[in-house]
């Protein structure tokens, strides 16, 4: 239980029979290996530990305990038999390490995977190792840089983002060492296509782009954007975060994407942000197939399920082949679903949140900048509420926690001032949408000292959130 982290000594000790130097020889362990003092662990019964621990998941706030809207997020229902069933033991307990002929059905899954991900994408191959989907940005720039490397096009050092990207687009492509163009989005929040043809050069490797974008949306001149990507010679990557808006409506391959990541802990079930592990699968069209990294999953004629080497590949991306229980949970999803509940999940999770768009615009308390259709999720602006109240987006995030919701994402995108970014989800209720909006609407016309000192009836109040996440104070307090 306390292994690493720092406790309040006086509080430890009131706990713990801490009796330093006591001697615990014991006969027959060698002497090098035996401690010396007790460990300092507090001396609880089994009850005490079971309530204390008990009364922290109930501190917590999860999907299962409400809505949770945070945008670009996706965190939606992650089904209970999906959790359940890669519980088994039969996959809980296999380890990468064990024979190839023992591990056959999870070869299996994995390789079915790949293909179902195809179909819904429109893209030829998968490679399923990446961890989060950062890291899948990661390897899609190293594959881009692998790409122009083999066709002795050396020039291409710069990767264009415009200015609604998620922060990760712009880490992934300066750590494989491309140098950075951000393009100003135009008037109504998407591609500036003027602009963009004025960048693109024989210097660019790539244009990264999400679609619907992070403002909620769709890019509809996907086509021109990548005729005029390829024509300069460029790849085009797709951010597959906010693939919930489009699942079987719309797949990126078609639209001219050659490489893409998914978030498999965002759209396929598995909730993001829940502290487990991730899974962002990278997919490519053809010409960008023989660079993928190995373990490549094979199949034989005769069925058998096999690792294929791969000469030209960039090499390894991950230690063995990925989250497996994450890649499971998305494969019985997809499974669970068929690509009619795929296709109504998108249409559910577009309509809700125009649903709520309309609510809050209608009550005219928010702003939003950007006004037309939105997909899966939209941003409203509290630049109003500060200049006539002084209360910024960050107070009326505290201030939901107050009233028992879970706040949206705030701060972006960036071109938002004092942004809230809303996305519902197909998971949840008419109710417990209606119930949010009216809960935004009546914070709005709270008084601004409440929203300032916010949250005040958490367990936690207003933390200074960088000082909260470098140096977490851990404090052992036990419940009377
Ligand atoms: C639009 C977008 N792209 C990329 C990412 C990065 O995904 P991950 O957090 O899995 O690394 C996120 C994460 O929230 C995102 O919202």
């Amino acid at each position: 239980m306390y292994h690493s982290a720092v406790y309040d000594e006086p509080l430890l000790n009131e706990f713990t029979e801490v009796k330093k130097e006591k001697t615990l020889r014991i006969e027959g362990i060698p002497k090098s290996l035996q401690r010396i003092k007790e460990i300092g662990i507090p001396n609880l019964d089994e009850t005490q530990v079971a309530r204390h621990f008990h009364h922290l998941s109930q501190m917590n706030y999860g999907v299962d305990n409400g809505i949770y809207p945070l945008g670009s997020c996706t965190m939606k229902y992650n089904p209970k038999l999906c959790e359940q069933i890669a519980s088994w033991d039969k996959f809980a307990n296999t380890h990468p390490y064990q024979d190839i002929s023992t591990v056959q059905g999870n070869l299996q899954i994995m390789f079915e995977l790949e293909r179902m991900l195809c179909e819904l994408t429109g893209m030829d191959y998968f490679c399923l190792q990446p961890a989060a989907g950062a890291h899948g940005e990661l390897l899609g720039m190293l594959l881009t840089r692998a790409y122009h490397e083999h066709r002795k096009d050396f020039e291409r050092n710069e990767v264009i983002l415009p200015d609604t990207a998620h922060g990760t687009n712009p880490a992934s492509a300066t750590m494989a060492g491309f140098k950075l163009i951000e393009i100003p989005s135009n008037k109504d929040g998407t591609v500036d296509l003027d602009i963009l043809e004025k960048t693109l050069s024989d210097k660019t490797a790539c244009f990264m782009l999400t679609n619907p974008n992070t403002l909620g949306i769709f890019e509809s001149d996907i086509l021109e954007i990548s005729k005029m990507v390829h024509k300069a010679g460029a790849l085009l990557y797709y951010d597959g975060a906010n693939m919930n808006a489009i699942m079987g409506k719309a797949r990126p391959g078609d639209m001219g994407f050659d490489i893409l990541h998914l978030n498999l802990h965002k759209t396929f079930s598995t909730p993001h942000g829940g502290g487990g592990p991730g899974s962002g699968p990278v997919g490519v069209k053809i010409k960008l197939e023989r660079f993928l990294p190995v373990p490549r999953i094979g199949r034989t004629r005769e069925g058998v399920y096999i690792f294929d080497d791969a000469p030209e590949s960039i090499g390894k991306i991950k230690d063995f082949y990925g989250n497996f229980s994450v890649l499971l949970k998305a494969y019985i999803y997809i499974l669970m679903m068929g690509d009619e509940g795929l296709r109504e999940a998108s249409e559910v999770a577009v309509l809700n949140s125009n649903y709520m768009k309309k609510k809050i615009l209608d009550s005219k308390k928010y702003d939003m900048p950007y006004k037309q259709l939105r997909k899966h999720e939209f941003v409203i602006s509290c630049e109003r509420l500060k200049q006539e109240k002084q209360v910024t987006a960050k107070d009326v995030a505290k201030r939901l926690l107050d009233h028992g919701l879970h706040p949206p994402t705030i701060y972006f995108p960036l071109i938002v001032k004092e942004a809230l970014m809303i996305e519902p989800t197909e998971t949840e209720s008419k109710k417990d949408l209606d119930k949010y909006v009216e809960t935004l609407v009546k914070i709005a016309d709270e008084k601004p000292e409440t929203l300032r000192n916010a949250p005040s009836n958490t367990p936690v109040k207003r933390v200074d959130e960088v000082t909260a996440t470098k140096n977490p104070v851990l404090t052992w307090k036990m419940m009377s």
